[in-house]
């Protein structure tokens, strides 16, 4: 039993289907790591996962439990977290309303929380008082990695998380997801910088027109002729 397992999902926006059955499996010791061209579905992808368009066919297991359609709000509890590719931080809010809001869900202490992610960014601590609105792209990518880690999900979904970014800052971040992953968190990314991710990745998922066209570790999909000349720029 996956931690996550996506089972022939077709899905879309209302008109014609965006995706037409798309599968992938992620434990919770994998960095997955979905690439492919612009408007290949992988936004999507991570949407219909987290239950923010409808799936129109399929279904979504979350180990072993079925999430399908079920609702963001849902899926939190039940340790989900997704960072989107856009307006993924409160502006107007300083950093550290930012973090709590991802704590929402617990009643609990999350001070722990809030601290090991202080440790995991230390930019975030100092400028905790400052608005979001004020970082910079990367330190603002940060917020957005700290803020769904608040709620200790057990699947993190990233949906280009180094976009924008410098090669330095690029670098940093894939460091923290291999981090949060050696923690015990299954991770589910997309990537442009594909490269760069599919050399960490321990699953490869190459998506075009809303489907599946190869999917093997990161190392094989490197290592395919096919894959690096259509996909990877040669
Ligand atoms: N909110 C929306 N309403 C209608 N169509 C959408 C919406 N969002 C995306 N689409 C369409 O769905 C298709 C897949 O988009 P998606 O955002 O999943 O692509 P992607 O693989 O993430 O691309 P990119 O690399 O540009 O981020 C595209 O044709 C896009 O125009
Ligand atoms: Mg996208």
């Amino acid at each position: 039993m996956s931690l996550i397992e996506v089972s022939n999902v077709s899905a879309g926006y209302g008109g014609t289907p965006i995706l037409n059955g798309v599968n992938l499996a992620i434990e919770s010791t994998d960095i997955g790591v979905i690439v492919g061209p612009n408007g290949a579905g992988k936004s999507t992808t991570l949407k219909a996962i987290f239950g923010l368009l409808r799936v129109s066919e399929g279904a979504v297991l979350l180990n072993g439990r079925d999430i399908t359609n079920a609702e963001a709000d849902k899926l939190v509890p039940m340790g989900l977290s997704f960072v989107p590719q856009e307006f993924n931080v409160f502006t107007s809010m300083t950093v550290e309303e930012n973090l709590e809001m991802g704590a929402f869900v617990r009643r609990d202490d999350f001070s722990d929380t809030l601290a090991s992610v202080y440790e995991m960014f230390p930019p975030l601590k100092e400028k905790r008082r400052q608005k979001a609105g004020e970082l910079s792209g990367g330190q603002r990518q940060m917020v957005a990695m700290g803020r769904a880690l608040m709620s200790q999900p057990k699947l993190l979904l990233l949906d280009e998380p180094s976009a924008g970014l410098s090669p330095r800052y690029m670098l940093e971040i894939f460091e923290q997801v291999i981090k949060i992953n050696k923690s015990g968190v299954g991770i589910l990314m997309v990537e442009q910088n594909a490269r760069q991710a599919l050399e960490f990745a321990s699953k490869g998922f190459v998506l075009a027109g809303g489907k599946n066209r190869f999917t093997g570790s990161g190392r094989e999909l490197l290592d395919d002729p096919e894959v690096a000349q259509s996909f990877l720029g040669g």
